[in-house]
């Protein structure tokens, strides 16, 4: 059983992932939800993250804000694929989850320090929260049971330039600080997460379902789908749930933070040439059974 911190901005497949790892208790424990300015702002995030845990009638999970800004940047870009507010023109209340008093990065640094070994951190949006938790607390990545993180685009183009993928590209100094920080580490970029695509037919199974939570998901789903057709973040968490839907490679990972055209690229070192004598540090996911990744999507969805 994994215990996990998701560091999320919700964003449309982040809601998607919180609501697949809260379906999904004989795999996941949900210790507490961080947020981090990415889709959209960090206000839009925290409220999401809290509107979406009342939804599910999950006031017992702490959220705690966390980032407003990258670390080198005053502001990051936003991605508007996920509609107005982020969640793909969906609003919910979030007045029944309060709002944590402490900073996110020191809700992580506490979880993790006072659980050593124990706690899986899993990075959905732009990695400023996680590496100022390690900044602050150097300790922090020898005590993380693992990292599991959507970011980067290791052999593929990226989404926000040619180079670069979204969450890597909003802040690539902390996501060098994260790659390079020594935690073990398995990779969800967009070599796996572009595959994970659904359909129409899909969306109409979940429509169809019943209960609330599914026909909203799918709502946020359809309007989400016409920018950007990808369960990224979920596959994080599907992951979690059964490694066995998916396989991938293992290199040295760095991401690019020198100003230029390919700023914000990950790079992959694949061959032990390449690498010359730098250790292997990440799990690079490169393929999944996409299918069987939505079936456990719309059957956890419904079980809430
Ligand atoms: C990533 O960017 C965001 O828009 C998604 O939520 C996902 O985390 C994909 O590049
Ligand atoms: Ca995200």
């Amino acid at each position: 059983k994994h215990k996990i911190i998701l560091d999320c901005d919700p964003g449309v497949d982040d809601a998607v992932a919180l609501m697949l790892a809260l379906g999904a208790p004989e795999s996941i424990e949900l210790v507490g939800v961080t947020t981090v300015a990415g889709n959209v702002s960090i206000d839009d995030v925290t409220r999401n993250a809290r509107g979406l845990l009342a939804l599910a009638g999950r006031t017992d999970i702490p959220v705690y804000q966390g980032c407003s800004r990258p670390l080198m940047k005053a502001t990051g870009p936003r991605a508007s694929v996920h509609g107005e507010g982020g969640l793909g023109n969906v609003r919910l209340d979030p007045t029944a989850v309060p709002l944590g008093d402490k900073h996110a990065v020191d809700f992580i640094i506490e979880t993790v320090m006072a659980n050593p070994g124990e706690i899986t951190l899993c990075p959905i949006g732009p990695m400023t929260n996680v590496a100022l938790a390690m900044v602050k607390e150097p300790r922090l990545a020898e005590n993380l049971r693992e990292i599991v993180f959507m970011g980067g685009a290791a052999f593929s183009p990226g989404n926000s330039t040619p180079a670069a993928e979204f969450n890597f590209y909003v802040d690539p100094h902390a996501a060098q600080i994260m790659v390079s920080s020594g935690a073990k580490l398995t990779m969800f970029g967009l070599d796996v997460t572009r595959n994970v695509t659904a359909d129409q037919s899909w969306y109409a199974q979940l429509e169809a379902m019943r209960g609330e939570i599914p026909p909203t998901m799918a709502r946020m789903m359809q309007v989400y789908a016409k920018g950007d057709p990808c369960m990224h973040d979920p596959c994080v968490i599907a992951w979690l749930i059964d490694s066995s839907l998916f396989s991938g490679v293992d290199a040295y990972v760095e991401v690019d933070h020198s100003a230029g055209i390919s700023f914000g690229r990950s790079l992959a070192y694949m061959t032990e040439k390449h690498r010359a004598g730098r250790d292997i540090n990440c799990k690079i996911i490169t393929q999944a059974d996409s299918v069987a990744v939505f079936d456990l999507i719309a059957q956890r969805l419904g079980s809430l």
